[in-house]
């Protein structure tokens, strides 16, 4: 079965459809960086989830089917660390083959690449993206609170490129005091390795990761700091100060017109290729959020900074058809009016929300 005309165009209280889907699989990861999973939370006493909790790679394929009958073509493998999950290949070559699934991406610490890069190919997953936050290993070691060096991440992304899981994306959480020394050299080492780079405001996310809005680096500082050294032009009109109306260039719209990526992608005019920043902090971009979330256990979150997520778990395993899955998925879409960055933006985001290592990024 492919798209329930029945069904479509499923869009929420803010017009918006749903066609990007991220889906967690494991909540475990092998690093604990300390705005995501800190030590003394995520330490030998946390109760991760059990295997018999997680959907199994069957419930996921239907549940992922379920989407995609609602209008997903994107999909995003997150989780943790999706490379701990036993066997994800498998599970990959069936999402990669639903039909309407067309760009299956992984989000990674990048460290199991060199083991998984041929097999993630050969599953079908077309691009990766792996957060590095620093080049220097006393910084990456103190943010990602682990023994590991930089050049454990340099050896993943070198496997993902000779895999052909292109093109490689990095994203670097900026904090300023913190990291923000490395924007230079990370810009630099991007250019020369062929990757696009993204620098990320800190976020809010979760309710453990000691958010303070003095260490957030607004993404206009960054471009401001990479084109001293190398002029930028926005990609083809991707002017962020046009958030508000018009200004979007055509690679970063979609048929409709409509922003498809959160980065706001600048070209290096000198031919090096391009740098991205993400504004979700001082740029709010949930206008155009077309994204849904599924937890390892198989919960529908609307928005990153959730509290709590919709169970599709129950109705997998109660024996719910695709089409009841649909329906049910269709329905919580359509109640949607979440915008938590726009809120933030305007001085009012309060309240419990899920850990962005639950949910992924
Ligand atoms: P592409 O598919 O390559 O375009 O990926 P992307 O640009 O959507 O980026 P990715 O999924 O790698 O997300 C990068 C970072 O952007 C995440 O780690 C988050 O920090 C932030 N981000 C992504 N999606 C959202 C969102 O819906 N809301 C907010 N507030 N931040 C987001
Ligand atoms: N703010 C912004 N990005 C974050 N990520 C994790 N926590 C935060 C945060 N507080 C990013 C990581 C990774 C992705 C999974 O989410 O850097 O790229
Ligand atoms: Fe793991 Fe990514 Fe969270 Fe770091 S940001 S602890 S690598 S899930
Ligand atoms: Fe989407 Fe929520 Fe992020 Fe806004 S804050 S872009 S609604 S996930």
């Amino acid at each position: 079965m492919s798209t329930s005309p029945d069904l479509l165009p499923v869009t929420d209280r803010l017009a918006r459809p749903v066609e990007d889907l991220r889906v967690s699989v494991t909540d475990r990861c092998n690093l604990r960086c300390r705005y995501c999973m800190p030590r003394e939370l995520f330490g030998p006493d946390h109760a991760f989830l059990e295997r018999d909790e997680l959907l199994t790679f069957e419930e996921l394929e239907r549940v992922v089917a379920a989407f995609v009958d609602l209008g997903v073509s994107k999909l995003r493998i997150t989780g943790g660390e999706p490379l701990l999950r036993k066997d994800l290949p498998v599970l990959l070559h069936k999402l990669s083959s639903l039909e309407g699934v067309d760009d299956v991406a992984l989000t990674t610490n990048g460290v199991l690449l060199p083991r998984l890069a041929d097999d993630l190919a050969a599953a079908g997953v077309d691009r990766v993206s792996v957060s590095l936050d620093a080049l220097d290993d006393a910084t990456f070691r103190e943010m990602a609170d682990t023994p590991l060096s930089v050049a454990a991440v340099l050896a993943g992304i070198d496997a993902a490129q000779s895999a052909g899981l292109t093109p490689v994306k990095v994203n670097t959480v900026v904090q300023r005091g913190v990291n923000d020394d490395q924007i230079e050299q990370l810009a630099g080492w991007a250019r020369d390795a062929g990757v696009i780079i993204r620098f990320i405001e800190f976020m809010d996310v979760g309710t453990t990761n000691g958010w303070l809005r003095d260490r957030v680096v607004p993404a206009d500082e960054v471009v401001a700091r990479i084109a001293a050294q190398w002029p930028v032009d926005p990609v083809d009109g991707d002017v962020a100060h046009d958030a508000g109306g018009g200004g979007f260039g055509p690679e970063s719209l979609d048929g409709d017109g409509r922003r498809v990526q959160v980065a706001e992608r600048y070209r290096y005019r000198d031919g090096a290729g391009e740098v991205g920043v993400i504004a979700s902090v001082t740029r709010p971009f949930c206008r155009t959020c077309v994204r849904a979330r599924l937890s390892s256990i198989g919960e529908l979150y609307t928005c990153l900074f959730a509290s709590e997520g919709h169970d599709l778990r129950s109705l997998v395993r109660g024996g719910s058809s695709r089409a009841e899955l649909s329906s049910v998925i269709a329905d919580v879409w359509r109640g949607r009016s979440d915008r938590a960055s726009e809120l933030r933006a305007e001085g009012g985001l309060t309240g419990p929300r899920v850990e962005m290592s639950y949910i992924g990024g």
